[in-house]
C-alpha cells in the first residue's frame, strides 16, 4: 500500500513502465473519459453508450483495464461495489484521487509547449462512493472465482501480451449465473505488444484466423478451454470512441462490442 493504492500483482509479474504511465497519456485518457462532463464540443458519447448496453446491475462489478476510471464510476452507480483494475499505477492513483476528492487538475496539451490547465470534476451522478481502484493484471486477476455479476473489458484485449489469458480470467471471475459481460475492442493488434500467434484474430491461418470478434464470440459461447459456464451473446455492434492528443489531433476509433450473459 502506498498513497492508499493497493497493488495486487502476482509475485513473478513485472509491471514495467508502460506508455500508460506517461503524463501525455494521462491527459489523453482524462479527456477521453470525462470531456463530456464539461461539455467539450469534441467529446464523444462512448462511455454513455457502453453504459446503456448494460442490463440490470446488482452485486459486484469489475472494470478490467479501467484506466482513469470512467466506466468503473458508471457501474458504481448501480452496483454494491464496482472495482477498477489497471496495470498503470499513475492511472489508478488518478482515478482514486478523483474518487476521494471529487476533482483533479489536468494540463491538456494545446499546441507544442502550450497547455491549458482544467479541472475535471466528477458529476454528482457518478459519485456513488461504491467504487475502488487497484493496480492489478487483467491476465492474472487477484480475485477468487465466480464473484462478479457485471464485467466490462473495454479496449484492453489488444493491449495485453496474453489476450486469451485475459478472456479466461474474465470467464473465471464472472458469476456462473446472473452475470453479464460487456466486451469491446478495436482489435488494433500489434506485435510490439504480443506476437501474432497470441492474437485472437487478424491472422491469415491457425486457430485464430479471421476476425477476432467472431473468434471471441465462439470462445464465449462454449469454446473457452476450462470455461466454467457458456455465455449467450445477447447483442453486438460498435461504438465510436475518441482519444485526444492535442487540440487539433484526435484518434477516432471503432470499438466492436459483444454483450454476453449467463442468465
Ligand atoms: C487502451 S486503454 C483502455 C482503457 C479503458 N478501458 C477505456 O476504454 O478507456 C488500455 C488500458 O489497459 C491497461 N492495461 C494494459 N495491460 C494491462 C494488464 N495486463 N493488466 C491491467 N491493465 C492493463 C492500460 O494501462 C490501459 O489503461
Amino acid at each position: 500500500m502506498d498513497k492508499g493504492v493497493a497493488t495486487l500483482l502476482a509475485k513473478d509479474c513485472c509491471a514495467e513502465k508502460s506508455i500508460y504511465e506517461q503524463p501525455k497519456m494521462m491527459a489523453s485518457y482524462l479527456w477521453s473519459h470525462y470531456s463530456d462532463c464539461w461539455n467539450d464540443p469534441e467529446s464523444s458519447s462512448a462511455y454513455n453508450e457502453w453504459a446503456g448496453l448494460l442490463g440490470e446491475i446488482s452485486g459486484l462489478s469489475l472494470d478490467a483495464g479501467c484506466s482513469v476510471g470512467r466506466f468503473t464510476f458508471e457501474m458504481g452507480k448501480r452496483s454494491c461495489l464496482s472495482v477498477g483494475v489497471d496495470m498503470s499505477r499513475a492511472f489508478v492513483e488518478k482515478a482514486r484521487e478523483l474518487c476521494m476528492g471529487g476533482s483533479v487538475k489536468v494540463r491538456l496539451p494545446m499546441e507544442g509547449l502550450l497547455e491549458d490547465e482544467i479541472e475535471v470534476a466528477l458529476p454528482d451522478h457518478l459519485c456513488s462512493g461504491r467504487v475502488e481502484f487497484i493496480v492489478g493484471d487483467v491476465t492474472a486477476l487477484p480475485f477468487k472465482s465466480g464473484i462478479f455479476n457485471t464485467i466490462a473489458s473495454l479496449n484492453v484485449i489488444d493491449k495485453v501480451s496474453l489476450p486469451l489469458a485475459h478472456l479466461k480470467e474474465i470467464d473465471r471471475v464472472a458469476a456462473p449465473k446472473n452475470a453479464q459481460l460487456l466486451f469491446s475492442d478495436p482489435f488494433s493488434w500489434s506485435s510490439q505488444i504480443s506476437p501474432p500467434q497470441n492474437w485472437l484474430g487478424g491472422n491469415t491461418g491457425g486457430k485464430f484466423s479471421g476476425y477476432a470478434i467472431s473468434n471471441i464470440a465462439s470462445l464465449l459461447v462454449g469454446d473457452i478451454p476450462s470455461g466454467i459456464a457458456p455465455w449467450r451473446i445477447e447483442n453486438r455492434g460498435s461504438v465510436w470512441w475518441k482519444i485526444r492528443t492535442h487540440r487539433n489531433h484526435f484518434e477516432h476509433i471503432r470499438s466492436l462490442y459483444l454483450k454476453a450473459v449467463r442468465p
